[in-house]
This record gives C-alpha cells, sequence and structure tokens, in this order.
C-alpha cells in the first residue's frame, strides 16, 4: 500500500477536530493560550510528550501537524531551547508557518520553524530536494535513477537534522503512519539526531496483539492511527534495537482508545535514552542495587542483585548515576582513583562481585573514630 500518499491525502483534507483521527487529550490550558485557535482544532494527537520537556532543550517533533506540541514545546523550552517541527504535508506546515510568527508575538520570543520531510528519512529536506529536481526534471527512467544523487548529496551535506543535534525527540500520534518496511529505519533516524545523554518521548498508539495482514491493507484504518501500530512489545523492542537504553512506560492507559475486531488500542507514551556505547574500562568502581526487587537487569544483559557490590566499567557507572536510574543504585569510588591512562579494558559481558577489598586497596589496614553521621550521631 502506498501508506505515505494515503497519508498526506486524508491529513490534507481533514476537518478540525475529526474524531477518528485522534484520541481526547488535556493539555496544559496555560500553554494553549497563546496559540491560535485554527492550530488547536486540528489537534491529531494521541498523548502530550510535551510536558515531559525542560527549560533550554533543543526539542524535535516528529509529525508536528498544524504545530501545536511545537508552540506548547516553545514556551516550555523558553528562549534559550529551540524546537524544530518536521512534517510531510504541505498543508499542515502551511498552517504551522502561518501561525509561527502570531505564537512568537503572543510569548515574547520565536524559537520554532517547521522543516518538511518525511520523519523516516531525517537527512532529506524535501524543499531542497523539489529546488534541485526542477533544474534536472525526471522525464525518463535515466533522470529517475539520477534523482537519487542530488537526494544523497543533500542529507551529507545539508541534512534536515544534522546528527547528535538534538535533546529530545517528541512525536505525538505519528510513528504508526510511517509503513512496516521503513520502522526500523525511523528508530535509526530518531537515534541518529539525538545527541548522546538525549532522549525521545513519544506518544502513540499500541495494539495488545498483532494487527492481521487485513487490516494492515485497509488505508482508512492506516491513517487513522490504527493499522499501522506496533504491538506493546515490538514498540518497546524497536527502540532496543536502535540501540536505545531505559526504555520506560510514562504513559499507559488501562482504558482501549479504540477496539476493532477485538484487538485493543490504547494510547501510551514512552521514554528512551541515547547514550550506552562506546568501550569499557576498568576503573574499580562498584554499584549497589537498592531494590525493592531481588534483583535488576539493564538494556547491556548486566544483572544487579540487591544489595551486592557488582563490579562496573567506568561508562556504565557514570550512565546509572544519571536518569532514568539513578536513585536505584549506591555508587562506590575506589579510595585511590585510577587515571584513565592506566584503565584496562573491562569484560561488561558478565556481571561479577566486587570485593571491598578491590575498592579500598589490597594493602589497606587503617582504623579510624567515628565519623560524624549526617543525620545526626549514629550511636
Ligand atoms: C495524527 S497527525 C498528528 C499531528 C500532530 N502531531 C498533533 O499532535 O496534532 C499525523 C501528522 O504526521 C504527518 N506524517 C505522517 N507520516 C509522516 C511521515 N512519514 N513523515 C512526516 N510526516 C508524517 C502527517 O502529515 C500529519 O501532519
Amino acid at each position: 500500500m502506498k501508506t505515505d500518499s494515503v497519508v498526506k491525502e486524508r491529513y490534507a483534507a481533514a476537518n478540525a477536530g475529526e474524531p477518528a483521527l485522534c484520541c481526547p487529550v488535556e493539555y496544559d490550558g496555560r500553554y494553549l493560550k497563546p496559540i491560535p485557535r485554527e492550530v488547536i482544532d486540528r489537534d491529531y494527537g494521541c498523548g502530550d510528550p510535551s510536558r515531559y520537556l525542560r527549560e533550554g532543550e533543543t526539542v524535535l517533533d516528529l509529525g508536528s501537524g498544524t504545530g501545536k506540541i511545537c508552540f506548547i514545546a516553545s514556551q516550555l523550552v523558553g528562549p534559550k531551547g529551540k524546537v524544530i517541527g518536521v512534517d510531510m504535508t504541505d498543508d499542515m506546515l502551511k498552517v504551522a508557518r502561518r501561525n509561527a510568527p502570531v505564537v512568537a508575538e503572543n510569548i515574547g520570543f520565536g524559537n520554532v520553524e517547521f522543516r518538511k520531510g518525511r520523519i523516516q528519512d531525517l537527512g532529506l529536506d524535501l524543499e531542497l530536494l523539489d529546488a534541485e529536481l526542477k533544474k534536472r526534471p525526471i522525464t525518463n527512467a535515466a533522470s529517475f535513477l539520477a534523482a537519487d544523487e542530488p537526494a544523497e548529496e543533500l542529507r551529507v551535506k545539508r541534512p534536515l537534522v544534522a546528527s547528535d543535534s538534538v535533546d529530545v525527540v517528541v512525536s505525538n500520534c505519528v510513528l504508526n503512519l510511517v509503513n512496516e518496511r521503513e520502522k526500523a529505519r525511523l528508530f535509526q533516524e530518531i537515534f541518529r539526531v539525538l545527541r548522546r545523554g538525549g532522549r525521545a518521548v513519544i506518544s502513540d498508539i499500541v495494539s495488545d496483539e498483532p494487527v492481521p495482514e487485513a487490516m494492515r491493507n485497509d488505508p482508512e484504518l492506516w491513517s487513522g492511527c490504527i493499522s499501522g501500530a506496533l504491538t506493546e512489545e515490538a514498540f518497546l523492542q524497536a527502540f532496543a534495537d536502535a540501540g536505545f537504553y531505559g526504555m520506560e512506560w510514562l504513559k499507559f492507559e488501562t482504558e482501549p482508545w479504540r477496539t476493532v475486531e477485538g484487538i485493543e488500542f490504547r494510547s501510551v507514551t514512552v521514554q528512551a535514552w541515547k547514550g550506552k556505547q562506546g568501550p569499557c574500562h576498568e576503573h574499580r568502581q562498584a554499584v549497589v542495587y537498592r531494590g525493592p526487587f531481588k534483583e535488576t537487569l539493564d538494556d547491556d544483559g548486566h544483572r544487579y542483585p540487591r544489595g551486592q557490590r557488582i563490579a562496573v566499567c567506568d561508562k556504565t557507572f557514570r550512565l546509572l548515576q544519571n536518569a532514568p536510574y539513578a536513585d536505584a543504585f549506591v555508587f562506590l569510588e575506589p579510595h585511590e582513583a585510577v587515571p584513565s591512562e592506566e584503565a584496562a579494558p573491562f569484560d561488561c559481558r558478565r556481571a561479577v562481585k566486587r570485593s571491598p577489598r578491590e575498592t579500598k586497596g589490597a594493602d589497606y589496614s587503617a582504623t579510624t573514630e567515628a565519623t560524624e553521621c549526617r543525620e545526626g550521631g549514629c550511636c
């Protein structure tokens, strides 16, 4: 099925607040006030990823539609932050671009721009490609095949969204609209554009069972966010396959939004992080999983039994100190730091206990007076 054209036609023709294209979402009213009515009326979202944004962040909204999430994000990240919306449908971009100066005027600063592209190919600026193809129109098989050259050149020299350039990728009810064959590439593109330590916060529709072939081939169900929905498990796995870690449901509606032929479709918001890749070095650090579960497992396969000092490499030690894990662990540094130039490679494939002797040093034999307890007097 030609999913892109089906989706474009449907959203170009959509009327204000068409119920089959969205499920009711409650946005924070404070941030809706400066946004013109024609943007809010064409709300086709199913969640609100913007509520997880912070001041100063650079945000990319995939499938930005008429711009509602971008305009909310704009206020949340403030004048030091930046927001980029990407959409492939001209009619949506037109409404979003028309309203950007209006919102900027209402809030006192402008930090939003809208770019034309397909979210599974965030390297390719479709407006720049349009300009290139005007110079060399496609008239036969040879020019059709040659059209790939300027596209490839644009991806490299003038990418729509550069690699490692974004703090947070958000999206509201769009990933399901990308066809099955290009889904893996979509998740790889989200990973590519995020900086190390960045995160994806995605609201979308997922199904509790796989969507059968007949339903997947129904264009009406496609553009209505049903047919392309991944199962709950496949959605999380797609992030893992692209290299993300720390996936977590920030929202999981227990009530389905729609049920079709017994399959439940519900709205979820997931968060996933970039930054677990890289070399592992031994700095004699240990972490202790605080509980309450008997043990826990991270996305690199490290197992942390509750209460045990587990040896980790410096990269994992730092990763666990930040969101989303920080509160789950105690962090133990060696008494004598290991300088980077002396740190040996660390075999991260297995979890082993770290002897306290390794942390303190084999010759450690100090005897000390009781230290003062932080919470006021131990014994
Ligand atoms: C369900 S609407 C959601 C719009 C917006 N996020 C909101 O919350 O109202 C889907 C939007 O994604 C766009 N879209 C769908 N597939 C796309 C793709 N592959 N690349 C870029 N935009 C896409 C459509 O043009 C439409 O504007």
